[in-house]
């Protein structure tokens, strides 16, 4: 552990293991690797540390993210396709009492019906959508900001 009292969880849900293969011309090019250390550099700017994880099974995610209770100070997370459907996911970010800010790299609101419903946003502090990879930094950013007070 170093010196910075902040922590960080960053979540990556379903799919975004593909990144960079995946649907480039709506997600980028940009892998997953790439997206994380550039939260890396970012966080070292920012004095604080991330977490980050990933995967394609909604347990494992509410598992990783119960485990984050009393340790982190904020959850950055993109929850992909489980955005939309998944009240599991919501109760475990609500159980934190963490603050939360929620990624997309499309602007889900310009797309089909179906993703512009979000399970996540009303809890969260707030979203940034269809801003690309740049989007998570921004996130990153404005919950390091909050948690400072
Ligand atoms: C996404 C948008 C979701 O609708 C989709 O299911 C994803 C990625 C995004 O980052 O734009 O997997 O969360």
């Amino acid at each position: 552990m170093s010196k910075s009292s902040k922590r960080i969880l960053v979540i990556h849900g379903p799919n975004l293991n593909l990144l960079g293969r995946r649907e480039p011309e709506v997600y980028g090019t940009q892998t997953l690797a790439d997206i994380d250390s550039s939260l890396d550099a970012a966080a070292k700017e920012l004095d604080i540390e991330i977490d980050a994880f990933q995967s394609n099974h909604e347990g494992e995610l509410i598992d990783r993210i119960q485990e984050a209770m009393g340790v982190a100070s904020g959850i950055l997370i993109n929850p992909g396709g489980f955005t939309h459907t998944s009240v599991a996911l919501r109760d475990a970010l609500l159980a934190t009492g963490l603050p939360i800010v929620e990624v997309h790299l499309s602007n889900v609101y310009a797309r089909e019906d179906f993703r512009q419903k979000s399970f996540v946003s009303a809890i969260a502090l707030g979203v940034v959508s269809g801003l690309g990879a740049d989007g998570y930094r921004f996130g990153l950013e404005a919950l390091a900001r909050h948690v400072d007070g």
